[in-house]
């Protein structure tokens, strides 16, 4: 096993500790809200206690040979399930005031209708109360991927051509949660990353029940129920007066164009349309969906009545952006044609390449503090995050708002540490923590309405298909002592709030 590398230095080069570096006209307003991440699947455990019913995540996990690295399960996970009391407690300890987890729709409905779990619902009474007792705000997300095994074969889950199963199985499981809940949550999440579990995950007939819908077709018509349940969550809890905003949380990456060729630009829109804009062009601009992906895959793409449009237009308050990254994107071609010939993955028809700046280091997620030589004046997140927090208030114009609801750093080579303090020490997570808030700073100071962050995630856990292979974590687990430890980039990141948070 080879070293560690050797540019773990706790700041990069000529950096001071950050308190010491504040920039006296930046700040976040009092009501920002901040906190960590989870999700059910990827932190509970406990997968057959107190009546959970399995999700389609126990079939990836247990049945799908080598789908996982390693062929690691949710089972025990972080064992969060039993442990929830002392880790609000390790979060409220060091003053985070916000928690965001997913509940499990298979632990309230086992079979994901039907009789209601009661003994779930006093789980998670009591992981809210715990929270509230903390001062640690709760903010819920209903669907994290983990869908009811069982609907899954009753009628193919998300991908139900009916368009009326689902959605209607979806938001009678939200009505439950809002009406036991309402009061106690300031903020609401339908779903998390829809263009996820439509579009990366398949459902092989092998270990599912045989579906009808085309590969091609199924991201599709799976983002159509999305939409659906979505929307109708959306007037439903408005309409029962629940307290807190409710949105869903989007997921991508700041797109640029690669060179300021037409060609590029033209690709980069495509990327825009074919991923955030799928959900929130029909959520924040018309109930509708892009011009790209309506000329692209408009022969199997499904259609809203006039109804549903209207339905579904405004049913966001919030932009929530799971916001990583940013991409360069470039034209192979700039013919239609030549963009439907080349297509093999309908999701991303062959009408635009992808190329990350920097790094190797990390998978390619992170824009890291050194330059690639495509982009030299691009060296770090806050060079980009400006102006992708602009972009999506300009284009989407939430109404209360664009929070990032997910953001972190899958640190390389964590695997290979050894010792505590190596393990604990994790500079680049925590200069990358730092530089993302320096570009909210920047947004916020250039009138950009940011109202939150949450970072991702509480502590290193079920990485989907990386397995525990990957780790984002603020705090280390030992997975044999479900001991969890605080990493530096916690500190780090509790730290920015500290000198920038007015009243803080
Ligand atoms: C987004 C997902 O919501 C979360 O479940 C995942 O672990 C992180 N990104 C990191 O990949």
């Amino acid at each position: 096993i080879p070293p560690p590398p050797l540019y773990y230095s706790p700041f990069p080069t000529g950096q001071q500790n950050p308190a010491a570096m504040k920039n006296q006209s930046w700040s976040f307003p009092s009501n920002f809200f901040w906190g960590v991440a989870s999700a059910a699947y990827q932190v509970e455990g406990a997968v057959k206690a107190e009546g959970r019913g399995p999700s389609v995540w126990d079939v990836f996990t247990h049945r799908v040979t080598d789908f996982i690295v390693g062929n690691a399960t949710g089972d025990i996970a972080d064992n969060q399930y039993y442990l929830y009391k002392q880790d609000i407690a390790r979060i409220a300890a060091l003053g985070v005031p916000y928690y965001s987890f997913s509940i499990s729709w298979s632990r309230v409905f086992p079979f994901g209708r039907g009789e209601v779990n009661e003994q779930a619902l006093l789980h998670y009474d009591d992981l809210i109360n715990t929270c509230l007792e903390y001062n640690v705000q709760p903010i819920v997300t209903l669907y994290h991927w983990d869908l009811p095994l069982y609907l899954q074969n009753l009628y193919g889950g998300w991908l139900d051509e009916s368009y009326t199963d689902i959605v209607n199985d979806y938001v009678e499981y939200a009505r439950v949660v809002f009406s036991r809940y309402g009061n106690k949550v300031q903020h609401w999440f339908t779903f998390n990353e829809p263009i996820v579990f439509c579009g990366e995950y398949p459902y092989p007939e092998n270990y599912f029940k045989a579906t009808s819908v085309p590969v091609k077709q199924q991201p599709y018509v799976c983002g159509h129920n999305f939409l659906l349940a979505h929307g109708q969550a959306y007037r439903l809890a408005k309409s029962m007066g629940i307290n807190g905003t409710v949105s869903f949380k989007n997921n991508g990456a700041y797109r640029i164009p690669l060179t300021n060729s037409s060609a590029d630009a033209l690709a980069t829109q495509r990327a825009w349309d074919f991923n955030e804009g799928w959900f929130a062009n029909p959520v924040f601009i018309n109930g509708d969906y892009p011009q790209y992906l309506k000329e692209y895959v408009s022969d199997f793409l499904p259609e809203f009545t006039a109804e549903q449009k209207a339905m579904i237009n405004g049913s966001a308050d919030i932009f929530a952006e799971d916001a990583y990254t940013a991409q360069f994107y470039f034209a192979p071609s700039n013919t239609i044609e030549a963009c439907v010939a080349n297509t093999s993955d309908p999701l991303y028809p062959g009408c635009f390449n992808t190329t990350y700046t920097y790094s190797d280091q990390d998978g390619g997620w992170n824009i890291g503090p050194a330059a690639d030589p495509a982009a030299p004046w691009l060296h770090k997140t806050s060079d980009w995050l400006p102006a992708f927090l602009h972009y999506i208030q300009d284009t989407w114009k939430p109404r209360e708002g664009v929070a990032i609801t997910e953001f972190g750093f899958g640190e390389p080579f964590e695997e290979l540490k050894t010792i505590r303090a190596d393990i604990l020490s994790d500079p680049i997570r925590s200069s990358y923590y730092h530089d993302y808030l320096e570009g909210v700073l920047i947004a916020l100071s250039e009138g950009v309405n940011v109202v939150g962050t949450i970072a991702w995630s509480i502590f290193d856990n079920l990485e989907w298909a990386e397995g525990y292979s990957v780790k984002f974590g603020m705090q280390y687990v030992n997975f044999t002592t479900q001991e969890r430890f605080y990493k530096a980039s916690f500190f780090e990141y509790v730290n920015m709030f500290k000198t920038y948070q007015q009243g803080s």
